[in-house]
């Protein structure tokens, strides 16, 4: 019971940002990494939310979940759920949105031009929010330079932490990830593992830190 009185925030999952009442914008993340991350820390007794976006897994026993399906939907329900000791960020929030049309766009009437606005940044908000949990972890899906980036990251989304994995392959939606913890004291490259393993890794690694 490494972590009983603490209280972990997990997003999870992608966003799906409608275009219309039938079509959205998606992503690959199938949130077993998060969902992993929340079951690993209700095994170490925190007191666990999950945010999470559209996916299908089973909620993680003694988990408290939230399901949403916009950026907009997770931050609103990301900052109802503060204060909170830890926050891991590990969903893959689509960065940008439309403005959804009200009726199904018809074939006939020919390609739409969508026109992209940004989303909310999530990790970026709670880094410099008032509430901004002591322990801020993100995620960072890389397929380039992926350690130089995730150090990149962590100073410009203000995060404690950044846990970086390669997304080149075919981590999202896969069983297995290979990581780097980057820190304020630098990088650690994790044997590769499943992704539960990669998620008590990480439990442990926070345990300590609140310690
Ligand atoms: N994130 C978030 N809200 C967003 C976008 C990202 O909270 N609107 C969080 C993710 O959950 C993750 C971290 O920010 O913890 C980094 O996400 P990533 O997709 O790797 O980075 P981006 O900020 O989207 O930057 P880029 O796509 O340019 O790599």
């Amino acid at each position: 019971m490494t972590l009983a009185g603490k209280h972990i925030l997990v997003t999870a999952g992608p966003t799906h940002e409608p275009i219309d009442p039938v079509r959205v914008i998606a992503n690959r993340s199938s949130g077993r990494q998060g969902f992993a991350i929340a079951a690993a820390a209700a095994e170490a007794g925190a007191k666990v939310t999950l945010v999470s976006g559209p996916v299908s897994l089973e909620t993680p026993s003694g988990v408290d979940r939230l399901d949403v399906a916009t950026a907009e939907q997770m931050a609103q329900a990301v900052f109802a759920a503060l204060p909170v000791d830890v926050a891991v960020l590990v969903a893959a929030v689509a960065d940008w949105r439309v403005e959804p049309s009200a009726t199904k766009l018809k074939k006939g009437e020919g390609p739409p031009r969508l026109e992209f606005v940004p989303t909310r940044d999530i990790l970026l908000e709670l880094g410099s929010s008032r509430h901004r949990p002591p322990l801020l972890v993100g995620f960072a899906a890389e397929t380039e330079r992926v350690v130089e980036q995730a150090v990149a990251k962590r100073r410009a989304k203000g995060a404690d932490w950044i846990v970086a994995n390669d997304v080149s392959g075919d981590v999202m939606g896969g069983h297995r990830n290979r990581v780097h913890l980057i820190t304020a004291e630098g990088v650690e490259n994790w044997p590769e593992g499943t992704k539960e393993e990669v998620a008590r890794q990480l439990v442990l690694r926070i345990a300590g830190a609140l310690a």
